[in-house]
């Protein structure tokens, strides 16, 4: 996108996007107790990345040209433990997702799962993760005896040059891992990115794989996130339409909302398939996650152009109390979210150091 284009897109108000926010934004410290934002919205769920590396280059998270970060900047699995025992411990967070780039690409990410499980004791409910799933063939039985709970794929089409296109990787591994995951009765979820005239054609034939496979399946509307500038408001196809477009092929009920960001649908009365729609039906006030790059950067939200620094304080000898610190200060200056930036966010790290 070129600069006018990109300020256009900013500025352009998106379909069905209200800016409305919940409750008043209270001011001074951070207090103390459960983990939360000024806006009274309390955190469940880190996203922790392990690696900014991936060996795909879809185009709507990666720049063509990626620089992969020196192996010293990107956290140990020893300081990536200390803050997740912090934030289950101290800051009450409930869930964990592992995410990358590709997370699969850091050797032993095994034993970092295997390294969580204390943590249940302590009030962790679930440890998922965030793969490309070409390596899922080879690692879905460890991880599963590592006590991962489940894993999403993202697949944005399966047409395999289409696929090839879009990810610049091949279709035919995915798919093998997909299914090596379930044979390992590691459940999975999948996750389809839809952009206008790239894979629209693509959600009818992927909702039909998916329910005959039984598997999960969300579509996800494009995030102005990308590393390229390839994001506008018209190449999101919006939710409406995803569910316009399966009408045409199953009987379709919405189901009633959840706090899940996801919006669920039956399909012929028995597969149950979900839309992500960030841009046409933001769910920023109920928003409980906390972001974590590969280099500590902790990221009150995906669309938040600032972050705080944890890795020079953890390897500078600071207390776990100071960390907290850090963590309750970061997050309770959060801002609405996407409702208030509505466009193109401009920030430091990529999608793929972000882990969506
Ligand atoms: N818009 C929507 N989803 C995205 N993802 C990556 N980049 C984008 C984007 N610009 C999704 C991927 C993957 C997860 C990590 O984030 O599909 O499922
Ligand atoms: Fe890699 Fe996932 Fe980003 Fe694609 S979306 S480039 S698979 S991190």
């Amino acid at each position: 996108m070129t600069k006018p284009e990109k300020e256009a897109a900013m500025s352009s108000p998106l379909p069905g996007a209200p800016l409305s926010d919940r409750g008043n934004k209270r001011e001074g410290p951070a207090p103390q107790g459960p983990l939360e934002d000024r806006f009274g919205r309390s955190k469940h769920k880190l996203r922790i990345s392990v690696t900014d590396r991936c060996n795909f280059r879809c185009h709507y998270c990666m720049p063509e040209d990626p620089q992969w970060l020196p192996r010293e900047e990107i956290l140990s699995f020893e300081e990536l433990l200390r803050l997740c025992r912090l934030f289950v411990t101290e800051l009450g967070l409930r869930r964990i997702r592992i995410t990358g780039g590709e997370p699969l690409l850091r050797k032993n990410i095994e034993h970092f799962v295997a390294s969580l499980q204390p943590l249940r004791a302590q009030g962790l409910e679930r440890i998922s993760m965030t793969s490309n799933g070409t390596l899922l063939a080879r690692h879905a039985a460890a991880l599963k005896a590592a006590g991962l709970d489940d894993i999403n794929v993202s697949i944005d089409a399966l047409d395999a040059e289409l696929f090839e296109h879009m990810t610049h990787g091949a279709l035919e591994p995915v798919l093998d891992g997909i299914l090596a995951a379930r044979d390992a009765e590691l459940p999975v979820k999948l996750n389809a990115v839809v952009i206008r005239d790239q894979n629209e054609q693509e959600i009818v034939p992927l909702a039909e794989w998916a329910y005959q496979q039984n598997v999960s399946l969300r579509f996800i509307e494009f995030m102005p996130l990308d590393g390229n500038g390839g994001w506008n408001p018209q190449r999101v196809v919006p939710e409406a339409e995803i569910i316009e477009r399966l009408r045409r092929r199953f009987a379709i009920e919405a189901l009633p909302r959840t706090r899940e960001p996801a919006t669920y649908y039956l399909l012929d009365g028995r597969y149950r398939l979900g839309v992500i729609s960030t841009i046409s039906k933001p769910f920023c006030s109920s928003c409980d996650r906390v972001r974590i790059t590969a280099t500590g950067d902790i990221y009150p939200c995906l669309f938040s152009p600032v972050s705080m620094a944890l890795r020079e304080p953890l390897r500078e000898g600071a207390s776990d109390g100071e960390l907290e610190q850090i963590i309750r200060e970061a997050i309770w200056r959060k801002g609405k979210g996407f409702v208030e930036s509505a466009g193109y966010v401009q920030r430091a790290a990529g999608m793929h150091t972000l882990g969506g």
